[in-house]
């Protein structure tokens, strides 16, 4: 069979797929992950769905180009609404925008009812991401940063708890990449600063000072995580 390599993007998030049997790709487009979950063992069975005809088309010509016609079923399906929630065991959500993805969730409540499993892989808003996850009761299990074509990304995995679990000031913005620190993570780290850097040239000109000095234990809280792996 050809030769066929995910990007490191992609494969951040085959590799938080533990060992289920069946997975659904939301927002396939391509179908790249499902692809390569099967031909390399880590699945028996995928969805691959899309909301848009054309990513499904391009999903379906790969699929016919790795012979895998038996093993992945096409779903047209805005987020979750069309999926069977006893045929998936793990969700995965990746490169759409994280406010996207919280109401993909939020609108599928199955999610949280049958405790599936989620591998997420924010574009962008990560912070409003795991701030959903946190208010709905969805737990990080896992998060790791990764460089892709010259950027950084995170992936998180999460699965619901139903309890409210006490977090640290600083997770919206790094979730628990602390717990997982590398060179990707720091470079991750290193941009949330600079975000919350410019939010606090908007407080102070706003005279929010409850904001800029919030905002200054958050930056601190994350530099020490930094220099912490710096020194160690
Ligand atoms: C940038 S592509 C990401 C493709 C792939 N998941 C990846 O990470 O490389 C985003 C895909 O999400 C699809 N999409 C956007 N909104 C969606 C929704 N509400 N439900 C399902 N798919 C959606 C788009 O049609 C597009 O194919």
């Amino acid at each position: 069979m050809r030769k066929f390599k995910l990007n490191d993007r992609l494969k951040a998030c085959a590799d938080m797929v533990g060992n289920s049997k069946r997975i659904i790709d939301v927002g396939t487009d391509h179908a790249y992950l499902p692809i390569w979950l099967i031909m390399n063992g880590k699945v028996k069975y995928a969805i691959a769905s899309d909301i848009n005809p054309l990513p499904l088309k391009k999903a379906e010509n790969n699929i016919e180009k790795y012979n895998l016609k038996g093993c992945i079923q096409l779903l047209m399906s805005d987020g979750l609404d069309a999926a069977a929630p006893d045929k998936v065991d793990e969700i995965v959500i990746a490169g759409m925008g994280g406010e996207l993805i919280s109401s993909i969730i939020s609108k599928a409540p199955w999610v949280a009812a049958k405790r599936k499993k989620l591998i997420l892989q924010p574009m962008s808003s990560e912070c409003d991401l795991r701030t959903y996850l946190y208010n709905n009761k969805f737990r990080i299990q896992n998060e790791k940063a990764v460089f892709s074509s010259g950027k950084v990304y995170t992936v998180i995995s999460a699965v619901y708890t139903g309890i409210s679990e006490k977090v640290c000031i600083e997770y919206p913005y790094i979730g628990k990449l602390g717990d997982n620190v590398n060179r990707p993570a720091v470079a991750y780290m290193e941009r949330q600063i600079r975000n919350l850097e410019n939010m606090n040239k908007g407080a102070l000109s706003a005279n929010n000072m409850n904001a800029y000095y919030r905002n200054v234990r958050i930056i601190n809280r994350i530099k020490n995580i930094i220099n912490n792996f710096e020194d160690g």
